[in-house]
């Protein structure tokens, strides 16, 4: 299956994906075909660049209105054909001209346990909260902001003496191993989308 991984900092979930492809082209299933952003001068691009893989960088501030935006950002995606697009840290929301192309085929890693802490601070929201247990979720992108059909989630505690980063950190050592697992799976079996349920055959 061929991918294209949307990211808009660190890059460290794309760099587990490249990661996992290179320890096993034949037998992950996908391939990177290309990596996109939302801005420039970021990590996620240096690691695509290292990569030898094609990038491609789609700024709301470079379009007329947030719609212009979003069917560029899916013609730049569409131009690598893939099978499945990758939300990999991206910090935007897709829209609707984005989804009419990729719907159910757009997979997004949120690092809380959806519906708990949706939104871009998900971590901080759930130490705020005081929250026990938290984690991250991988599902499908739909027309919402994190609502879409959940595909896998895993929980880690969370310490006293946790602040954002220390979580988050913890948080993204099993959010990226989650992630590999979830997208080699979907790119090997396929899947099929019912209701709120994913089901692999
Ligand atoms: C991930 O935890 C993702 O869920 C969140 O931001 C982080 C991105 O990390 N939206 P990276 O860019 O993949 O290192």
């Amino acid at each position: 299956a061929r991918l294209v991984v949307l990211v808009s900092g660190s890059g460290t979930n794309l760099q587990a994906i490249l990661d996992a492809v290179a320890a096993d082209p034949e037998g992950f299933g996908a391939r990177v075909v290309a990596v996109g952003a939302d801005r420039s001068g970021i990590a996620g691009l240096e690691r695509a660049d290292r990569a030898g893989l094609p990038t491609f960088v789609c700024r709301v501030k470079d379009h007329a209105s947030r719609d212009d935006w979003d069917r560029a950002l899916a013609d730049a995606t569409a131009a690598y054909a893939p099978d499945l697009v990758v939300s990999a840290g991206f910090m935007k929301i897709v829209g609707k001209e984005f989804l009419a192309r990729f719907g159910g085929r757009v997979v997004n890693t949120h690092p809380a346990l959806l519906p708990s802490f949706p939104g871009a601070h998900g971590v901080r929201d759930a130490l705020a909260y005081g929250a026990k247990v938290t984690g991250c979720t991988v599902h499908f992108v739909d027309d919402g902001v994190d609502t879409g059909p959940i595909i896998a989630q895993r929980a880690i505690g969370i310490r006293d003496a946790d602040d954002e980063a220390a979580l988050h950190e913890r948080i993204k050592d099993v959010e990226r191993a989650l992630l590999v697992e979830v997208v080699g799976r979907l790119a090997r079996n396929g899947y099929r989308i019912e209701g709120r349920k994913v089901v692999f055959p």
